[in-house]
């Protein structure tokens, strides 16, 4: 059975941007002219999913009108004939089949995705987080569709990061059974240092099988009150094997402010227009900063 569907839960709060997130979703912030969700969509849509499933919530309706036509700007921009910018906007809304979903209460990263099964229905599904860029080539979410191609089972996004980072994500154990490809006996979600099974974080991007519905449904709050994706997918491993692929990719958390400056210099320096200028008066800040005794 073929990808075909992917969901991208959009429904969380974004409380580490604030207060830039108070009236708009994180997922509009541009990285240079681009909205971070439209890079998710291409992602997916590279990696050759052709419907994508939106668990939004209220203030979220931006991103709705994103991937929908504009009418009154597309007249304005073809009766000033700026014919590139018009290609541009009226390409969006025909990347992809796009259907919304709300999440009524934004009860967890788990219950986003159960909130999506009416739309998924019975047939294996991507799930990509919306504030999580990666670049690569092939596609992260494709580098894990190869290998579930391979297995039929459950896959999971991973990233090694250090050891003293490992409380802040979902965390998983297994034995490697390929070059970065990993089968699963251990999943979770935040670990302490001592009780982490290792430094493999879970990375934004999954490949599930529709057995995760029942996990979710069995799945009672865990940490923070939340019903956490991570809890399920161990439920979820008791009945089916699940694998985890170490993604080559380059990974910005555009959800964190750090993450989001990273993204936005890279973005502008891979920008053919942009790169000269930018890099010019970067080299320049750099210079200043060392020259003025910051820390370089
Ligand atoms: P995050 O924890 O990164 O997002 O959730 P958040 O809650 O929006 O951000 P902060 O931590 O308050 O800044 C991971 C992903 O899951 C979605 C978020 O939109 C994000 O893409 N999510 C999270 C939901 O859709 N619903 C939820 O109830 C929780």
């Amino acid at each position: 059975m073929v990808v075909r569907k992917a969901v991208i839960p959009v429904a969380g709060l974004g409380t580490r941007f604030l207060p830039a997130t108070k009236a708009q979703p994180k997922e509009m912030l541009p990285l240079v002219d681009k909205p971070v969700i439209q890079y998710i969509v291409e992602e997916a849509v590279a990696a050759g999913i052709k419907q994508i499933i939106f668990v939004t919530g209220r203030h979220k309706r931006a991103i709705e009108d994103h991937f929908d036509r504009n009418l009154e700007l597309e007249r304005n921009l073809e009766e000033k004939g700026k014919e590139e910018l018009l290609k541009i906007v009226r390409e969006i809304p025909d990347i992809a089949d796009f259907i919304y979903i709300r999440q009524k209460e934004p009860l967890g990263l788990g219950h986003a995705i159960l909130t999506a099964e009416p739309a998924v229905g019975n047939e294996p599904f991507a799930v990509l987080l919306g504030d999580d860029v990666m670049v690569s080539e092939p596609p992260a979410v494709g580098q894990l569709i190869e290998v579930f191609e391979r297995f039929r089972c459950s896959v999971i996004g991973l990233q090694e990061v250090p050891e003293k980072d490992v409380e802040k994500y979902g965390i998983v154990g297994g034995k490697e059974v390929d070059e970065g490809v990993f089968k699963l006996d251990e999943l979770v979600e935040k670990p302490s240092r001592e009780e982490a099974p290792s430094n493999l974080a879970i990375a934004g991007r999954y490949v599930l099988t529709p057995g995760i519905f029942d996990a979710l449904r069995k799945t009672p709050p865990g940490r923070g009150g939340e019903i956490q994706l991570t809890d399920a997918l161990q439920l979820l491993n008791r009945r089916e094997a699940i694998y985890g692929r170490i993604l080559e990719v380059k990974r910005y958390d555009t959800g964190d402010k750090l993450g989001f400056l990273q993204a936005t210099v890279d973005f502008a320096l891979m920008r053919e227009d942009l790169r000269e200028p930018f890099l010019k008066f970067l080299k320049e800040r750099v210079e200043k900063e060392i020259r003025d005794g910051g820390d370089g």
